[in-house]
């Protein structure tokens, strides 16, 4: 079976790892601290604070910006839905707004008429690797003050007009789950450029305490979110190892396009020019006059043919948990889009093997 998604380990994740382990520092340690400058200098941003997954890093953002209680907070309605869960259970309200038909990201002139004097962040995520348009975006948060929180859990590495994704908005979340660009198994990364929000980020990520200023005492009611030391060894180890990661997944990318650029029946995520993507999945539409068998279909005959696929994400619409208004460039796409095995280790014989098989199932 060709897995949909596989991290690659170069070696030196063992021995950190193990370091770590025989330090004895196996909750908070070095490889934290290191971790997180190693993060500031690859993305070029002066704070970074690691945490132990990307939903806490997301969750976090919200409590540094003070997203509450009556507040709106506005995320696209495909994508992993991360974004709106963390809104509701901060007693917030998702409000879901339609994706590009083609990038699949963010659609900004839906912005505009979904922004209301209650909302207190815009969520622009990065999905499979693309990269929200946004100039746009910002554009519209910066005319109305709204903070924007980039989701880069999809698509760390990956350039906006030459700047890194994350960094460019008020916040920006990675995850580092064992399917994303880098990983330390469970873990994430909350990023910006202003002192204030990475000291609540701090804050609410360890207990509400500032150790340094009095220990046991709560300057706020705080999570738990912190990453282990064991798991920040992790992290150091495939930092020092994401150009190649980045090398990696943008030939896989070639890759697959060579083969599908141009394919009748399927129709691929475009990605803006502005946009330098590092692929975290590359998904495609099927056009349902050539698969008339229908994509759940057609991942169960991929899983025939050997090959494990992922159907794009439901739209908030169709979701009950969430109050959405009817989305249908979302709705179309969670009907009809499928994403394929993407992985630094794939070569050119297992993505000529994985296009043929679809190319099969084609009427
Ligand atoms: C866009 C996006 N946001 C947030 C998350 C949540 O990250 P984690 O699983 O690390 O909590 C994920 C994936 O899992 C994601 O794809």
């Amino acid at each position: 079976m060709i897995p949909w998604a596989k991290p690659t380990l170069f070696g030196k994740e063992e021995r950190y790892v193990q370091e770590a382990l025989r330090s004895t520092w196996i909750s908070g340690g070095p490889f934290v601290d290191r971790l997180e400058k190693d993060f500031c200098e690859t993305l070029q941003v002066p704070f970074a604070a690691v945490v132990s997954n990307g939903t806490a890093a997301l969750h976090l953002a919200y409590l540094a910006l003070g997203v509450g209680h009556q507040d709106e907070v506005i995320v696209p309605g495909f994508a992993y839905q991360a974004a709106a869960n963390i809104a509701i259970l901060c007693g917030a309200r998702p409000v879901f707004v339609e994706v590009d038909p083609a990038t699949w990201c963010l659609d900004p002139s839906a912005l505009e008429s979904a922004i209301t004097p209650r909302t207190r962040a815009i969520v622009p995520i990065h999905t499979y690797g693309n990269v929200c348009d946004l100039t746009a975006i910002l554009s519209v948060a910066r005319s109305r003050g709204t903070p924007v929180v980039e989701d880069v859990s999809e698509s760390m590495m990956s350039e906006w007009e030459g700047r890194q994704a994350g960094t460019i908005g008020t916040i920006g979340t990675y995850s580092f789950h064992a399917t994303k660009t880098i990983t330390t198994g469970e873990g994430g990364m909350v990023v910006t450029r202003d002192p204030e929000l990475d000291q609540r980020v701090r804050l609410f990520r360890s207990h509400g305490m500032l150790r340094e200023r009095r220990y046991y005492w709560h300057e706020a009611p705080g999570h738990n979110f912190r990453l282990t030391n064991l798991q920040a060894a992790m992290g150091c180890a495939q930092l020092e190892s994401i150009q190649e990661i980045v090398a990696r997944r943008r030939a896989v990318h070639a890759m697959y396009r060579r083969e599908l650029d141009g394919e009748s029946g399927v129709t691929l995520q475009h990605f803006d020019a502005r946009v330098m993507p590092v692929l975290w999945a590359l998904a495609l539409k099927l056009d349902p006059g050539a698969f008339p068998q229908g994509r759940d279909r057609v991942i169960d005959q991929m899983r025939e043919l050997d090959v494990e696929c992922r159907p794009g994400f439901y739209a908030a619409s169709q979701q009950p948990i969430y109050d959405s208004l009817a989305l249908p460039v979302c709705e179309d796409l969670a009907r009809n889009v499928i994403s394929l095995p993407t992985f630094p280790d794939l070569t050119e014989e297992l993505v000529h093997t994985i296009c043929q098989g679809l190319r099969k199932l084609k009427r």
